[in-house]
Formats: C-alpha cells, structure tokens, sequence
C-alpha cells in the first residue's frame, strides 16, 4: 500500500441504462493533498464523487480508500468508513425541522460524547469560520441559499475529519465569499493536513486551492495530475475548459 496515496480509482465504469457515464477512469488522491475535479455540466463529477463512501457502486473496476475496497464492506463497515470523511454533496440538504445549530451539531452529537457546552463551542467557532457568526437559532427556510451552503460546509467539517469530499462548495457564492471559502480549505489542509476532493467548476478558485487536477469529459478521465501541468496543456479540450471559451472541441449540448 502506498502510503502517500488515500483514495485510488482502477478502472471504473458505471453506467445508468445505457449511459456509460464513467469509462474506464483511473486516478490517485494523494495524502493531505487538495485535489479538483474539474469539466462541463452532467459530466459525471457527481457520480465520481458518491463512489468513495460507497453512495454508488461502479459496474466494473473498484475504489479503494487505503487500500480497502469500498464495494466489501458491510454496513457496520461503511458506517466506519463514513466516519473518517466530512462531506457536503450537491443536493446535501440541512435538516429543515433544526436550527442551524442543530444541524452543525448533528455529526458530534452522532459520532462523539462531547459535553453540551463544548458542542456549542466547537459550533459558534465552526460557524464564525464560514462567516456566519450567531446564526445558531436561525432555521434553513430563513436562510439564502449561499448561507445554507456555508452551514453545510461547517457541518462537513465540524468533526475535523481526515477527508473532505466537497461537490461544488463554491457554487452559488458571490466572489468574495467562494473566495473565503477557498481560504479556508487552505488553511485546514495545512494546518490540520485534511485530504481534500472537490469538485468544481470555478476556475478561479481551481487555480487557487488545487495540487492535483482531474478533468472528466465523455465518461473519461481525460486529464489528471498536478495543476500547473494540467492547467497549462496544450490539449485542445483542456485549453479550451481552463480559457472558457464555446471556440472548441468542448461541445455545448
Ligand atoms: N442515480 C442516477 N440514476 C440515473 N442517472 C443518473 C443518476 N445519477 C446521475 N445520473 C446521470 O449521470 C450523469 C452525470 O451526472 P452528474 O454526476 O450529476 O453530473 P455533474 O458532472 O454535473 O455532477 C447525468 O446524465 C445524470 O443524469
Ligand atoms: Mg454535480
């Protein structure tokens, strides 16, 4: 097993009918790394995502989180798996019938036996690092849509877990706060060494928070590697993604 490397993806096909929308696709997130998965709409960066915690099973090919297969385990064994992972996926609602704090502290009271008062405390800190101090007794009606991304965003990292899977954390955000974002994804890899896999399609942002880049196009994994190398090919489909420009192979649909 290598140690440097967390998640791994060998030969993954998954299809729904007969829309192959995964082909083949292999890659390696390393360690405490922030890797970006980048491409057009509907592409599949959401169904790439749901395979690590077992969410969605490939038809063919397996994913392995150090080194275990996630397809093997059992119930008890997902649940464990889950454990080590925040998440915050596209359609990942709040609990409508919570506050917000209750919603943020949903994982620690689940998963920990912190004391009342310390839940609060690690709530108040975890939504003043999205911006969003004192919002504790507001409801998800009464927020924008923007605010209830940055509740789920605290939510995912409330437990300060190994891995953060992130499905379009910026999406919805003005610049100025997708930018706060980007900062505090930063700060946590390097001061908490969180593994960080998040899919994106802001190019600013990519730029910013990326060590690794994958770019998923037609079922495939049609790039994948360090940033700049990716960022800066010369391949036509990738050069046209990162300039974002219609003049190209890239066609809109
Ligand atoms: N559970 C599902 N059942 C059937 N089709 C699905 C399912 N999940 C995703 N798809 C299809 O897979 C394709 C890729 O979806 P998705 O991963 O959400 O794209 P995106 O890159 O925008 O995140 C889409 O055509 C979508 O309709
Ligand atoms: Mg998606």
């Amino acid at each position: 097993m290598n140690d440097a490397i967390v998640i791994r993806y060998a030969n993954v096909t998954k299809a729904f009918g007969r829309h192959v929308v995964l082909d083949d696709v292999s890659c390696a997130i390393r360690r405490n790394k922030i890797t970006v998965i980048v491409g057009p709409s509907g592409v599949g960066k959401s169904v790439f995502i749901k395979h690590v915690v077992g969410l969605l099973k490939p038809d063919e090919g397996s994913v392995t989180v150090d080194g275990v297969e996630v397809t093997t385990l059992d119930g008890r064994g997902l649940y464990s798996l889950r454990k080590r992972f925040g998440m915050m996926f596209q359609d990942g609602a709040l609990f409508d019938s919570m506050s917000v704090g209750e919603n943020v502290a949903f994982p620690l009271v689940q998963h920990t036996r912190k004391p009342r008062a310390e839940i609060d405390r690690i709530v108040a800190e975890k939504l003043a690092a999205v911006g969003l101090p004192g919002i504790e007794y507001l409801f998800p009606s009464e927020l924008s849509g923007g605010m209830r991304k940055r509740v789920g965003f605290a939510r995912a990292i409330v437990l300060e877990p190994e891995i953060v899977l992130f499905d379009e954390p910026n999406s919805g955000l003005d610049p100025v706060m997708a930018d706060a974002i980007d900062s505090l994804i930063l700060r946590m890899q390097r001061e908490l060494g969180i593994t960080f896999l998040v899919i994106s399609h802001d190019i600013a942002s990519t730029r910013r928070i990326a060590d690794d880049v994958g770019m998923l196009y037609n079922g495939r994994l049609v790039a994948f590697g360090p940033r700049e190398k990716v960022m800066e090919s010369g391949d036509p489909i990738l050069r046209q993604f990162f300039s974002r420009t219609a003049e190209g192979p890239i066609r809109l649909v």
